[in-house]
């Protein structure tokens, strides 16, 4: 798309909806997300700072009494009444209105000639098939509900990479699309198609909850002076990672003065930023959910009073008293897709999307060869427990018809005076925030490469279980021992994000990296300068 003249917006929405295609596990028009647009001044228009919201909505037929009154505990997960009203659709036909430049059938292309022509599956995909099979093998709703999915991407357990999947129901749709707009997706025999689709499965969604889906403009949570120099664009609540982040970048630089020559692997600095994540998450647990429907204290949030007294209750020497000891370890990195875009203009996308967990609800809308997402899951469907990624939440984020379940998708943008400096976010549920944390701290004040920064390991603090997590293998025993003396409850895991990073240097050169955990790469129009 830029090489054709489009600008950073053309080419993440051209991107997403070939991401529909080539990870229908992870994320797709069966879903939703968040995009942060920035543009610099020029002599055209002032600068472009902002957020779309494209996150999926609760049926009209959900209340905060709808889940405990089912029979099944994984109905927010698996089947009809896991998912939300999809948002892809509209929102990119959104970005395109307010800041496309190439024809709408143009974005569309590619991902149309995947589908149609078939894509060579990745690692990522039979792993993906794997998981599947393995779950089908125990769960016999699952099973009944994944059949279509299983035998059109999975190849009903045959998959090995290199394998080509060719999906003509979803070529059909995306062409039809492209010719008619996001209409045909949200009315007539699409919405119908989805309706029907979700309630087979034991869903309450109606034809009209998908003709009523809109996206939502939202002003971007914007920080300055982080570390001093730096100003943040992300995104606001729904998402949670948007405050979590400047918390935590803001409670860092306020006791950064209390390490001594701090370096990426310093146990000081990792029970640092342990302390300041356990207590983000503490908030975002307490107060986060769709600012639309419940109050959401953002301002108080992120005020100095509050932020400075989370830094001063950060003992160097101790982990803050365990706050719940339940114990309950997130799964591994499942669905979600983020996308970071610069073009020559300086014009950035941070763009993260998701259907939530692995192939969403199981659910496929079979005539138009798509999977539905189970983003219903990310409410608090279960008072007093925690939702599949181990995170408990409040009463403010109980579904409520139209309503947005809370998120921890954090699209960043970081800006040096008007210049994109960095544009990150990344998949991963929970671990989105402390990845995109960690890699941040990395480039901007470590001064690795987004290469090096995405290859070493991470840690993860989400406040309730009351664990630290470090990834497996990546760091010395001698870091495990210390922070384990500083009274952390730690252990390792795998499945600690994908981050997507894009730096731009001063002399305009960037620096693009794919995280290796998921097989990515980086893709530019001219040559990129790499790490030496
Ligand atoms: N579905 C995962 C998230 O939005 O956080």
């Amino acid at each position: 798309m830029l090489r054709l003249g489009g600008n950073a917006v053309d080419a993440a929405i051209a991107a997403s909806f070939t991401l529909s295609v080539t990870d229908p596990f992870s994320c797709g028009v069966g879903g939703g997300g968040f995009m942060v647009v920035y543009a610099p001044p020029s002599d055209a228009r002032p600068a472009v700072e902002a957020v779309l919201n494209y996150r999926e909505t609760a049926p009209g037929a959900l209340g905060p009494d709808f889940y405990p009154s089912l029979d099944r505990t994984d109905a927010s997960r698996i089947g009809g009444a896991a998912v939300g009203v999809p948002g892809t659709v509209r929102g990119l036909e959104a970005a395109h209105q307010r800041w496309g430049t190439l024809p709408w059938p143009t974005l569309l292309a590619p991902a149309i000639e995947a589908a149609q022509q078939g894509v060579a599956v990745n690692e990522a995909w039979c792993a993906a098939a794997r998981w599947l099979g393995e779950a089908r093998s125990d769960q016999p709703h699952l099973a009944r509900c994944s059949e279509w999915i299983w035998k059109h991407l999975c190849g009903s357990g045959t998959l090995q990479p290199g394998d080509v999947v060719r999906q003509p129901e979803q070529a059909r749709l995306l062409r039809r699309i492209a010719g008619r707009g996001a209409d045909f997706f949200y009315t007539g025999e699409v919405a119908r198609d989805i309706a029907l689709a979700a309630q087979a499965a034991g869903g309450v969604m109606q034809i009209e909850d998908i003709e009523g889906y809109s996206t939502q403009d939202l002003a971007p949570l914007v920080a300055d002076e982080i570390f001093g120099r730096y100003r943040l664009l992300t995104m606001p609540p729904p998402s949670s990672g948007g405050v979590a982040e400047i918390q935590v970048l803001r409670m860092l630089w306020r006791r950064w003065g209390d390490l001594h020559d701090p370096g990426p692997d310093d146990p000081a600095y990792l029970h640092l930023l342990a302390s300041a994540m356990q207590q983000a998450f503490a908030d975002r647990a307490r107060w986060l959910a769709d600012g639309t429907f419940a109050p959401v204290p953002v301002s108080h949030l992120l005020s100095d009073a509050h932020v400075q007294a989370a830094a001063d209750r950060i003992d160097p020497d101790r982990a803050l008293e365990p706050v719940d000891a339940h114990v309950l370890p997130p799964p591994d990195d499942a669905g979600t897709s983020h996308l970071s875009v610069v073009d020559a203009d300086g014009m950035a996308v941070a763009c993260t999307e998701t259907i939530n967990t692995l192939w969403g609800s199981c659910v496929a809308v079979e005539p138009w060869g798509i999977v539905l997402n189970n983003e219903m899951d990310d409410f608090t469907t279960n008072p007093g427990g925690s939702n599949a990624f181990g995170l408990r939440q409040s009463d403010r984020n109980a579904p409520e018809p139209g309503k947005r379940p809370l998120s921890s998708m954090s699209p960043t943008i970081v800006l040096e005076g008007d210049e994109v400096r960095l544009v990150a976010g990344a998949s991963g549920g929970p671990r989105i925030i402390s990845a995109t944390i960690k890699a941040i701290v990395d480039v901007l004040i470590f001064g690795m490469t987004p290469e090096e920064a995405l290859a070493v390991g991470r840690v993860h603090q989400q406040w309730s279980p009351d664990v630290l997590w470090l990834e497996q293998g990546r760091f010395d025993e001698s870091v495990h021992a210390d922070l384990r003396s500083r009274g952390w409850d730690v252990r390792e895991r795998t499945g600690m994000g994908a981050e997507q990073l894009l730096e731009v240097l001063p002399d305009g050169s960037m620096l693009p990296a794919s995280d290796p955990r998921k097989g990515g790469a980086p893709a530019g129009v001219r040559s990129v300068t790499t790490a030496d």
